[in-house]
């Protein structure tokens, strides 16, 4: 009998899925075949060659391993160049809830390295806490700068930020009275926007303030330091993760807004130099510093990665023979470890010296050279925790900046795609659907949480040690684990070099 109703239409209903599904699998059978004849008779991948087909899920695994490894796989302290410990310390202080943990610390207190800190018998009491006090830079400048926090946002360009992050940092800079760099990328209208302090940087490509040929245009920098926020001006050397080389900004990067405040043209790649075209020399660099000192009446340092710091020593006795109203105001360094938006792995990792070896060093050359009271030590690299920060103040920094640690305060999950503009954050990419997910009055919040909650744990730290406030912090009052798993002071590992005479103000 022939099905008739509701029962033909299921009849003609499974028939036809049956069809599709033979047809699919047909089409399946015919792909694998096609894919195996090509894989197995290329000559380029021998793991191809010779499991064809099979093969391809190894390069899927890879590329999926990158996002679930953080989640399934990783211990706590494992990962790099952040591990889910320290990201999760920055989120919570950013988000501002409970930083407390329970039963012990799941990171190795002995391991070669890892500095900690010996507290005082008899702690400061905390009527004695006060906060930091505020620091001089420039003090021959005709604006000299006054700034107490020692904790501020490294520079990093809009470009390789996008918008909504760097307004989210510049309100929330305001709120915590931190400062926050423009890095290279010039001055965008989204830096003022929160009113918070600003260090204008002056990239090897001289964005924002350049000629068409690539030489400083003192009208332009006039015109961005007239800007009350604008605090300092940064000549930018060298950075850690690229040290000797400039940044390539990719054509598709090179949207109309960013052309128009670096200064270059719309939709070309733009590659800096490896060094500014006019500072090829410690004197050329003494001469760029007074003249922008002189044009802006701003403060005015540089930053660079250190491969050593013989030419620290060359640039020091240039200033004693120049004047000490010569001086840079402040020198920036940067650790090899540091982070970028793009670097070839190469530079990244294995050039440079780490900010553990240059900090102490370029410290202790300014203390032999009498100049470590005129110009001011502010450092960089990986110093995201409170302890990170007590550290490098303990050995020597007058501030310490931060570019990764602030990133992480606005959403980053390190999923390490910022050169790819496909951040799933929205904080480096010109996507504007991605830059959705990032809502600029939170994220601010959690900038200001996580610098003010972070002073704040460095400040427990000092006290614990016995001094009234962090910037008191020495190299005795930290020590370091060696290889035998005891640990040495860090004032035994690197002495304080005698000063040459009494005038430690030049
Ligand atoms: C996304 C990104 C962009 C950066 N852009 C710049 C820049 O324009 N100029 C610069 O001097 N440094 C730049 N840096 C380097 C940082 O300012 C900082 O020196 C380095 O990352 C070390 O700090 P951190 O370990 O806290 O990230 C950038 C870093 C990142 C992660």
């Amino acid at each position: 009998m022939e099905p008739t109703g509701f029962a033909h239409w299921l009849v003609v209903v499974v028939e036809t899925f049956a069809a599709l599904f033979l047809l699919l699998l047909a089409l399946l059978v015919v792909v694998v075949m096609v894919v195996w004849f090509v894989d197995r008779n290329q000559t380029t991948n021998s793991v191809l060659r010779n499991y064809p087909v099979v093969g391809h899920f190894r390069y899927w695994f890879l590329h999926l391993g990158e996002f679930f490894r953080q989640y399934l796989y990783s211990s706590d302290r494992e990962e790099l160049p952040f591990n889910r410990a320290q990201r999760t310390w920055v989120y919570r202080a950013a988000k501002n809830v409970d930083n407390t943990n329970a039963f012990g610390s799941t990171r190795n207190l002995r391991g070669e390295g890892v500095p900690f800190f010996v507290n005082a018998p008899f702690p400061a009491l905390g009527e004695k806490h006060v906060e930091a006090r505020p620091v001089t830079l420039g003090p021959y400048a005709r604006e000299p700068y006054q700034h107490a926090a020692f904790f501020n946002i490294s520079a990093m360009s809009f470009g390789a930020l996008s918008a909504p992050a760097v307004r989210a940092l510049s309100h929330g800079a305001a709120k915590a009275g931190i400062w926050m760099d423009t890095g290279e990328g010039g001055l965008a209208p989204y830096h003022l926007e929160g009113g918070c302090d600003i260090i204008f940087e002056i990239g090897t490509a001289k964005y924002g303030v350049r000629t068409p040929d690539g030489k400083l245009d003192d009208d332009k920098l006039l015109a961005i330091c007239a800007h009350k926020q604008v605090k300092m001006v940064s000549i930018k050397l060298g950075q850690g993760a690229k040290p000797g080389m400039g940044g390539l900004l990719p054509a598709a990067k090179v949207t109309p807004e960013i052309a128009a405040i670096r200064g270059i043209p719309v939709g070309q790649d733009s590659q800096s130099p490896n060094r500014h075209l006019d500072i090829g020399n410690v004197h050329e660099l003494m001469d760029a510093i007074q003249h922008i000192r002189d044009l802006t009446g701003k403060p005015v340092g540089f930053k660079a990665v250190m491969g050593g710091v013989d030419w620290i020593a060359e640039l020091c006795d240039e200033v004693r023979k120049r004047g000490i109203e010569s001086a840079p105001d402040f020198i920036i360094v940067d650790g090899s470890e540091g982070g970028t938006g793009a670097a070839p792995q190469t530079l990244m990792e294995g050039v440079g010296l780490p900010l553990h070896e240059s900090l102490p060093a370029l410290v202790d050359m300014l203390i032999v050279k009498g100049l470590r009271e005129r110009i001011k030590v502010i450092c960089s690299g990986k110093c995201i925790t409170a302890y990170d920060v007590a550290w490098a103040l303990s050995m020597g920094a007058d501030f310490v900046n931060s570019a990764r640690g602030f990133m992480l305060a606005l959403g980053c999950i390190q999923s390490l795609q910022c050169n790819r503009n496909t951040c799933p954050t929205g904080i480096t990419t010109q996507n504007p659907k991605l830059q959705r997910g990032l809502v600029v009055t939170d994220k601010s919040e959690r900038v200001a949480n996580y610098a003010t909650n972070l002073m704040h744990e460095v400040g427990i730290i000092a006290h614990s040690c016995g001094v009234e406030e962090p910037r008191q912090l020495n190299r005795t009052h930290c020590r370091v684990v060696g290889d035998d798993g005891l640990s040495v002071p860090l004032v035994k590992l690197h002495p304080y070099p005698v000063a040459p005479h009494a005038s430690a103000h030049g």
